[in-house]
């Protein structure tokens, strides 16, 4: 296939010309791919028409799946599909997780071994009177919001660690987020633990320094006061989100969005609401556990 990558922005992300997702993919084309994943960070592929094994089977190629920890959202026949989507069964029930995303994150980083990327498939984007596609995919890069740190704070940052947490995603979603979430039980509690990563990761692959703070779900830095590791854990969130990290990917049916969540961390748009639908499969692949600098 003749392939051609086209820059998105400043820090990260590319679209990817050339190529049909639902057709084999030659081993050449597959590490022109792969190569372009770990330049870009981000990688976009529009106009696709995937069967759900089409979409597995392209996104097991980089890895072995990672299963999503709450299997109820999961597709009934595949599940390694996580269904996102704000459409409602005949019942009224939600077919999917509808506040999967809605507060700034880097998938799954509140379990021991996050995933090292995920795969989005659009399948019904919701469009407004005026024709505008809405519930934007917004991402930032935490490469670059770690590059233009203060040398003192990147000093001052080596080697520790703060604690992620399942539980204060979820109460900062309960708070914020515009659907109401069913409460947290203890057997979630118990499936999801508290754990500690290091405050700036470092890419497996590149090297490259990342910020590991996830704003609401992220308490304490090792060996540090609370109310100083707060203002900092505050601080390294407000930073990584500046205008000039961001990048904002606009859906169109049959996009797929392909992204490593060591370098960017991401944030669903949600601001549309039924009778206007919106449908994504998302798969995730499997990653490594967090190294320190
Ligand atoms: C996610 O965070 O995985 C979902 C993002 C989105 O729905 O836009």
């Amino acid at each position: 296939m003749d392939l051609e990558f086209k820059p998105l922005s400043d820090h990260f992300g590319a679209e990817v010309l050339g190529v049909d997702l639902s057709q084999p993919i030659d081993d050449e084309t597959f590490s022109a791919i792969e190569k372009a994943y770990a330049k870009y960070g981000v990688l976009v592929f529009r106009d696709q028409t995937l069967t759900e094994p089409d979409f597995i089977n392209f996104t097991k190629r980089f890895g072995e799946l990672h299963i999503y920890p709450l299997a109820e959202y999961a597709h009934k026949t595949y599940p390694e599909i996580l269904v996102l989507s704000n459409i409602v069964d005949d019942e009224g029930n939600a077919i999917g997780l509808n506040d999967g995303g809605s507060t700034w994150h880097t998938d799954n980083s509140y379990t021991k071994v996050p995933p090292r990327g995920t795969f989005l498939y659009s399948l019904e984007v919701p469009i407004d009177d005026s024709g505008n596609a809405l519930g934007d995919t917004v991402f930032s890069s935490v490469t670059a919001a770690y590059d233009d740190l203060p040398e003192a704070t990147k000093t001052l940052l080596q080697g520790r660690t703060t604690t992620h947490s399942y539980e204060g995603k979820h109460t900062l979603r309960m708070k914020i987020g515009k659907y109401k979430r069913k409460p947290m039980t203890k057997e979630i509690l118990d499936k999801l633990p508290p754990v500690e990563h290091p405050v700036i990761r470092v890419h497996p692959q590149s090297g490259r320094k990342c910020i590991y703070v996830i704003a609401g779900e992220c308490k304490g830095i090792s060996g540090m006061p609370d109310d100083e590791a707060e203002t900092l854990l505050d601080d390294l969130a407000e930073r990584c989100h500046r205008p000039e990290y961001v990048y904002a990917h606009q859906w169109r049916k049959g996009d797929v969005v392909f992204w490593d969540n060591c370098v960017v961390q991401h944030s669903a748009t949600q601001n549309y609401d039924l009778p206007l639908r919106r449908l994504l499969w998302r798969t995730t692949i499997k990653g490594s556990i967090p190294a320190a600098n």
